[in-house]
Parts: C-alpha cells; structure tokens; sequence
C-alpha cells in the first residue's frame, strides 16, 4: 500500500510513523509512505503557502498553487483516494478504515492556519475526515492517526499476538477487560471464571462485560449492537444473548418477544 502525506511539517508526521508497529509495517514493505512538504511546490521566491483570507478574519489561508502542483507531480492522473484531514470532516469510524484499508493508494492532505482554500477540496479532494469532535493545531496528528488506523489492518502488518480479531468496535461493541499474572496481586484478585478453564463460561463472562461497559459508556453502539439480532432466527443464540445480558442486569433492554420466542428463563 502506499499513502502520500503533504504537509508543512514532514519530520513530524515521518517521527510519528516511524517507530513499533507501522515503522516495522514500512521496513517490511507493507506501507510505501511518501511524506512531502508543501513548501517545496511553492513558486514564488519567499517560498510562501499560504495567505491572508478573502472577506478578512484571523489566521492564513492555504493557497491552491503549492498542493496542486504537489498533487500533479505525486499524482499526476488523480489515481490515488485523496482525503483531506479537518475538523468539520466527517467523524472517522472503524467501519471507515475498514475500507480505506482495502485501498492501494491514499494521498492525504494536512492543513493549517486557518485551513485551505475551498478550490483545492471541490477540485482535488475525493474525502473529508475528521478523527473526533475537538480541534488540533494541525492536521499531521489526524493523519498519522488515520496511517496508523489503516495500515494495522492490512495483512500482514499485524503479527499473530496483535490480531485485530475481537476488538473494540468490531460488532459495536467494547472490549471486555483483560488480566495477566500474578492472579493475586495484594488481595486485588482476577475473576475466578476466567481461571476455570471453562472456555464456554470464559466466552460468556467476556460477551456479558462488552456488553455491561458498551451499555454504560456508548448507549448508541450498544443499540446497534442490539439491533443485530433483530432478524436472529436462532433459539439459542437468542437465549446467549439474554442470559448475558441477564448477568450485568439488563435483561430489561431486551425486547419481551425475544424472551418469549427463545424460551428464556432466568
Ligand atoms: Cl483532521 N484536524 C484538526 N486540525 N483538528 C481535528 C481534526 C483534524 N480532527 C479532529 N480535530
């Protein structure tokens, strides 16, 4: 895979990317990544991006000369999906680099200052992102947010202790919690189940804390994942469901045909 990153500030983006799993990811031939800095595609002798904006207000605007004949030298015949990273993008989800990551070639584009003229996103930029409802300086810590994201999933990137199996996210819901030795750490225990050797009890310990913790901390995923089953035909996976839910106390969230149908009893 190969992503191109235009920026003003490449040693950032190239510090950030460069260490444990995407440095590897780089070093194995995994991830082309191809960091430019806008500055060397401005044409006027200053060397200058960007400038004051039209109808006035605060901050410096982008200019459309440096990123397009950045673009027309990186990617001259428009091959790659080119994503600019911004606050007012759209929220990045896993769903989104899920696809993404089935992509040969992204280009993204960081701004700053105030942002970049609009000309450069209606004539060049196939995708807005945003990583979350707050504001950075920059968008070279959402890109490399958006690499990192991206490039985990591909395959081959992961070795087989970091699989990207179960999850947070995947099926909307959280992660269950984990533990390691010691079992007792000085009167502070790890639950009994997951030392019982039950792998049936374990699996179903773990569904029954995902779903306790993605109930309290993210309701809308936790009706998403809910609304999953809205068309499950299976009597037992059903009463899985419930006997689980049933554990942490939320057998109410339950719709009562579902009780009824799968034969359900406390
Ligand atoms: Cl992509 N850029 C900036 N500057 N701030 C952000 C962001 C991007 N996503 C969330 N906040």
């Amino acid at each position: 895979m190969k992503i191109n990153v235009l920026t003003l500030f490449p040693d950032m983006v190239k510090a950030g990317l460069s260490e444990s799993i995407i440095g590897r990811a780089q070093f194995e031939g995994h991830l082309r990544l191809n960091i430019h800095n806008y500055r060397d595609f401005a044409s006027n002798a200053r060397r200058a991006v960007d400038d004051a904006p039209y109808g006035g207000g605060n901050g410096l605007v982008m200019q459309v000369e440096p990123v397009k004949n950045a673009l027309s030298v990186i990617d001259p015949k428009h091959q790659s999906h080119i994503i600019y990273v911004t606050p007012k993008g759209k929220p990045l989800t896993q769903e989104r680099v899920k696809t993404l990551s089935e992509s040969e070639n992204l280009t993204i584009l960081c701004g700053h200052y105030e942002g970049i003229d609009q000309r450069i996103i209606d004539n060049f930029v196939d995708e807005e992102i945003s990583i979350g409802d707050y504001v950075l300086t920059g968008g070279e810590l959402a890109a490399m947010v958006l690499v990192d994201a991206v490039v985990r999933l591909r395959k081959g990137v992961l070795g087989k202790d970091e699989s990207a199996e179960e999850e947070s996210f995947e099926d909307n819901l959280l992660e269950y919690p984990h533990y390691t030795r010691p079992s007792d750490y000085y009167g502070k225990k790890v639950p009994e189940v997951l030392l019982s050797g039950n792998h049936k009890k374990i699996a179903e310990w773990r569904y029954s804390q995902q779903l306790e913790l993605t109930y309290q901390r993210r309701p809308e995923l936790f009706q998403k994942h809910l609304a999953s089953y809205n068309d499950c035909q299976s009597k037992s996976e059903l009463r899985k469901l419930l006997r689980c839910l049933d554990v942490v106390g939320l057998l109410a969230e339950a719709p009562s045909n579902w009780i009824r149908y799968s034969g359900y009893k406390k």
